[in-house]
């Protein structure tokens, strides 16, 4: 009898396998041991992850001392922000902004970046980010799921490089188009900009990076936007701009919000108790903290009071200031020890305690994938006149590839979100930054046409010859606009619409495609037989449009702003300039308290966007919601479900010869008392269709969505009447319509 039972091959494997150093390195096998997780618990009871979060803080502020209180309320400085100096510049990781932690207790620094459509400053600190696609794109896939792999893409990118923090999640809504950071936001409907920008924040969560959602409230024009005044009323406000953070803050659970330059019914945003106490933590129930906006923070006690719980980027007024006004009892210390546990608990709910950062390699294949993806879902077909689109490259032999340096790339935008392209310099604030690859090779690479040829379009009439010998000719055109800038106009800069009329002139198969962060005028609108709207189409963002072009994708993207004939025809009063001799942002770096010094008044109020047109009965070039696509859907059996959560079900067909995705759009009518827009959104879904087929679709309405915002209650409520739902693909084409009776039911919960 062998001293040892035969020993086979895979039992000798298995044994090597669980001593090997790789199987303890594998994060799955590399469990803390049970006796080494209980001495930590055991030396720092909060480190117990079986404790809720509030309860961690608790623990953990109990054993502060006031100056490392006041360590987590500011921020340590950026690099180079208005030549402030960095005393602790070395525990820094490059990025905007960091809050010191408390070493002693196992509390992180708080690393934070910009990260609105991908990780800033990554170039100049030598790593690596994936440009997205601007956030205003990402809004036209009207898809969660999409929404959650950009915030997916962010997270994990922003904790390869080292930060456990998040500055993206805009979504102020669109009432300016000419507003430099169109692009950085949602869009002009609050429960499309509100659910997408939740999904987005719930992602970058999951994996552990502290999520934001910026900035609380009304930051709508760049033009004087630490000086300007917005006046607007409280339903108005309720209805719209904060339904989308109300709708952003139920969905994605941010631990932080970013509170405004901008001042509020007379009181910066970052001051504002109605803002931040009022609704955010009163009625929202927010339990996060709230930092402000670079240079935003005007006060110390006024500030405290009203709910700031952390200065960025440095110390101005919570620091020192904060400490002498606690020593006096100016500010109770119950309020100082509200701001660190809102900052403690969010650490801990986030994850960024137990799961420290460690750098690692960004997955850019994987990221790149993700990201043109999201933009093929994104891009939106405005015009595919004679089925130009897609283009067939059986009959096609020569294509002209005109304008917006379509040999080198594709645009992104400016300010704080800028990324920086792979192994670029680091680009300077407000400077155009071009993505690579170009269209021009990826058009060629995808094309069997023999000659696809470039101009640059500085000479519009050597580009209009080239397209004339072309049988098809593509002009690329962009819009550039950045944070610190509003559009003069929503016409295309630099002589690009004199170019399109050539071109087109020269030969009428021509298709523009908008690289532009906003509405753009199309005074050729006639005149060209396709228009794609790109955006800034990100990283993965030339391969989408040409797959797009080519018919690989058949596009499914509708807007989410709507594009006016003219600028005039928005809101008044449009773009406020501050006035002569307005102090600009130095202003806020003053000791002292600034002060707004120009208002502008809201005065069409909650009619935002597609609201406001069809309140005034405005005419446009193309409406909110409105998407063409290289198949056609049908839509019938429009049935309604009263009751205390409403539902509305229907029929789409897909009646063309191509599998498609079309976004099936839901409005209602409110009552006629209720003194409402004619209509607003209030569902929709994306129904996947192969040709021919049909499918039946719920979409269940949430009560908010059908309530209004009563200033005297200072609630919801949902009115008894007859409401009518409308169905169909774009608010402008709404072919199902039903009119219901609802009966008033509890105030709705505030949207959570
Ligand atoms: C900027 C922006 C804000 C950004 C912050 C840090 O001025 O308004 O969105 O996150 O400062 O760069």
């Amino acid at each position: 009898m062998d001293k040892f039972p035969s020993l086979n091959l895979l039992s000798i494997f298995a044994i090597f396998a669980v001593l090997s150093p790789a199987y303890a390195q594998h994060p799955r096998h590399n469990m803390p041991d049970a006796t080494a997780q209980n001495q930590a618990i055991a030396a720092r009871p909060w480190m117990n992850p079986k404790l809720s979060p509030d309860q961690r803080a608790d623990m953990v502020l109990r054993q502060m001392t006031l100056d490392e209180k006041i360590d987590l309320l500011h921020g340590q400085g950026m690099p180079g922000w208005r030549g402030k100096p960095m005393p602790n510049a070395d525990l820094g990781n490059g990025g905007v902004g960091f809050v010191l932690g408390v070493p002693r207790l196992g509390i992180p620094i708080i690393q934070m970046d910009d990260a609105a459509y991908g990780v800033r400053l990554s170039a100049r600190n030598g790593r690596y980010s994936t440009a997205m696609p601007s956030n205003l794109g990402s809004a036209a896939s009207w898809d969660a799921q999409a929404a959650c792999e950009y915030g997916g893409v962010i997270g994990r990118e922003l904790r390869a490089q080292g930060y456990n923090m998040s500055l993206g999640g805009g979504v102020d809504l669109v009432r300016e188009l000419r507003g430099g950071r169109t692009f950085e936001y949602m869009g002009e409907d609050p429960i499309l900009a509100g659910t997408l920008v939740g999904n987005r924040i719930k992602c970058e969560q999951a994996v552990h990076v502290i999520g934001d959602i910026k900035h609380y409230a009304m930051n709508d024009q760049e033009s004087g936007r630490t000086e300007v005044d917005v006046i607007i009323g409280k339903r108005a406000m309720q209805e719209s701009d904060l339904l989308a953070f109300q709708i952003g803050i139920a969905v994605g659970h941010p631990a932080a919000v970013m509170c405004a330059y901008n001042a509020v019914n007379g009181d910066y945003s970052c001051q504002n108790n109605y803002l931040l106490t009022d609704v955010l933590k009163q009625s929202w129930h927010f339990p996060g903290f709230v930092l402000s906006d670079w240079g935003g923070t005007h006060s110390t006690v006024k500030a405290s009071a009203a709910g700031l719980d952390n200065e960025q980027p440095l110390d101005i007024f919570y620091s020192e200031k904060m400490k002498e006004a606690v020593q006096s009892g100016a500010v109770p210390m119950s309020q100082l020890d509200d701001h660190v546990h809102r900052i403690l608990r969010s650490e801990f709910a986030v994850g960024i305690v137990d799961y420290p950062t460690q750098k690692s390699v960004v997955q850019a294949e994987r990221d790149l994938n993700i990201a043109r993806k999201v933009e093929e879902q994104s891009i939106v077909l405005l015009k595919n006149e004679h089925n130009i689109l897609p283009l067939d490259v059986a009959k096609i032999h020569s294509i002209a590839i005109i304008g917006s340096h379509a040999d080198v790339g594709m645009i992104s935008g400016g300010g704080s979100a800028q990324v920086d392209p792979p192994g670029s310099t680091s680009p300077e604030w407000q400077e155009h930054v071009w993505f690579p690859p170009s269209p021009l090779k990826v058009i060629r690479a995808q094309s069997s046409a023999s000659t696809v040829q470039f101009d640059s379009g500085s000479d519009a009439a050597s580009a209009a010859a080239l397209a004339g010998r072309s049988d098809v000719a593509i002009v690329f055109v962009n819009q550039w606009s950045s944070e610190g800038m509003d559009l003069p106009s929503l016409s295309l800069p630099d002589n690009q619409d004199a170019l399109i009329e050539q071109v087109a002139a020269a030969n009428p198969r021509t298709i523009v495609v908008l690289e532009s962060s906003t509405a753009v005028l199309m005074p050729w609108i006639d005149k060209v037989s396709g228009v794609v709207e790109a955006w800034f189409a990100g990283s993965g963002g030339t391969h989408a449009v040409a797959n797009i072009l080519f018919g690989k994708v058949n596009p499914s993207g509708k807007l989410p702003i709507t594009f006016p004939l003219t600028e005039a025809d928005q809101p008044p009063p449009q773009i406020v300039p501050p006035p002569p001799g307005a102090q600009g942002r130095t202003a806020v770096m003053r000791t002292g308290e600034a002060k707004p010094t120009f208002s502008v008044e809201y005065t069409e109020g909650l009619k935002v966007g597609y609201k406001w047109y069809d309140a005034e009965h405005k005419k446009v070039l193309f409406p909110f919601g409105f998407g063409l696509a290289y198949t056609t859907y049908s839509y019938s059996n429009l049935q309604v479900e009263p009751g205390a959560t409403p539902a509305v079900t229907f029929t789409v067909k897909n009646t063309g010869n191509r599998a498609g995705e079309e976004i099936a759009e839901v409005y209602a009518a409110l009552p006629a008392s209720a003194n409402e827009p004619p209509k607003r959104l209030v569902g929709w879904s994306k129904v996947p269709l192969n040709p021919g087929e049909s499918k039946q679709v719920r979409v269940a309405i949430p009560q908010l969505y059908l309530s209004i915002y009563d200033e005297q209650q200072q609630g919801w409520k949902l009115l008894p009447g007859s409401y009518s739902f409308m169905v169909g693909g774009s608010s402008a084409d709404l072919p199902l319509v039903k009119q219901v009776d609802l009966s008033a039911t509890p105030a709705p919960n505030s949207g959570q």
